[in-house]
């Protein structure tokens, strides 16, 4: 019997929170590579909060995945079988190849990455997009000054971890917000920040007058809402409130709340900017180099969540990220 791929398609387009039926399980045969390309095992899957924006039919930074597309995913494969010069079999490479078993791709948008310097799942994690997140949106777009104080909210996740340990890398204060005292106990413990709110039981207000006392100068947004309004009515004079994401919004089914306390911009002198990651990519050699030599030095530590399981196990992995149910970076890793 032929070898088969299982995939996870998009079924429906969902309206608010993704449901199970708005995915498609389906199984296909296993392509062969065939001229200039390779085909690989699927290793690890990353799991990424802006997927949920991907299944809207609506214009964004990329285009929605099709009604039955394999769904869009990055992850990390073994290569099988080459005729590609560049790729042998045993070579692990990361791209973005979807929520699949087997793949076959012509290698554009693929890298080779080396697995005896750190595990598949770190190349979905620190030393990949939501490494490159952080360190771009924390020094390029918040053009981050040595000893400021630097606010991150969904500061347990993926791009807030690092993020935050990047402020500490450069001499910052650095408070955190996340939910759950387990995980701010993670910040101030493992990770080494100054501060952590934890939004589910405290006021952020208050705790925002208390830790940052001097008003924020870089305020890193992961989650919009109303903690974005409450970090603007902190905001030093000049500062800079990166807005990188509003997980908190991407499940509505009505509009998106906006900041009511924008005028803290005018008050404070101060500016807030968005930004997608992509638009550095030809810049991300240098910042992995940066991010693996904090690493290396133990001023960053690495945390991922990595969830065994196969293809089907996707959509419920997924709904962990909006059930703040992952510390770090989520993946899920495939036998
Ligand atoms: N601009 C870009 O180029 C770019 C690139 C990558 C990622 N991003 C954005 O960066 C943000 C973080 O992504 P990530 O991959 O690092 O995910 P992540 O933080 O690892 O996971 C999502 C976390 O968000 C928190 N969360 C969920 N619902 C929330 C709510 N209603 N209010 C507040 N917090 C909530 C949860 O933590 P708690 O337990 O703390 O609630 C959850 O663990 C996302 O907004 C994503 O879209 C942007």
């Amino acid at each position: 019997m032929p070898a088969t791929n299982r995939q996870i398609r998009l079924a429906a387009r969902p309206t608010g929170e993704v449901k199970p039926e708005d995915w498609e399980h389906r199984s296909v045969p296993v392509e062969d590579p065939g001229p200039g390309r390779f085909a690989g095992r699927t290793r690890v899957i990353s799991l990424d909060p802006a997927m949920r924006g991907w299944l809207d039919d609506r214009p964004s930074y990329l285009p929605p995945v099709g009604i039955g597309e394999v769904m869009r995913a990055g992850s990390v494969v073994e290569v099988t079988a080459s005729d590609h010069p560049d790729y042998r079999p045993g070579d692990h490479v990361v791209g973005t190849f979807g929520v699949q078993e087997h793949v076959v791709s012509d290698g554009r948008g693929a890298m080779k990455v080396d697995t005896a310097l750190a595990p598949p799942s770190t190349y979905l994690g620190a030393l990949g997009m939501p490494g490159m997140t952080a360190y771009f949106g924390l020094l390029e777009v918040g053009a981050l000054k040595d000893g400021e104080t630097v606010v991150v909210s969904g500061a347990a996740g993926a791009v807030g971890t690092i993020a935050g340990q990047i402020a500490k890398a450069k001499g910052c204060r650095v408070v955190g917000i996340a939910g759950g005292p387990h995980k701010c106990a993670m910040l101030t413990g493992e990770l080494g920040f100054d501060a952590a709110i934890d939004y589910r039981a405290q006021d952020v207000r208050k705790a925002l007058r208390e830790h940052a006392p001097d008003g924020i100068d870089v305020y890193f947004d992961n989650v919009g809402g109303d903690i974005l309004d409450a970090a603007l009515a902190r905001l030093a004079m000049h500062a800079r409130v990166v807005i990188c994401g509003a997980i908190s919004q991407y499940n509505n089914a009505t509009p998106v709340k906006g900041p009511s306390n924008y005028l803290s911009l005018l008050v404070r002198r101060a500016r807030m900017e968005g930004f997608v990651v992509f638009d550095y990519a030809e810049r991300y050699g240098q910042a992995a180099q940066e991010i693996a030599g904090w690493i290396g030095e133990g001023r960053v530590k690495v945390k991922e969540h990595v969830v065994k399981g196969t293809v089907d196990d996707f959509p419920e992995t997924l709904q962990m990220l909006f059930r703040g149910e992952n510390v770090g970076k989520l993946v899920l890793e495939l036998p």
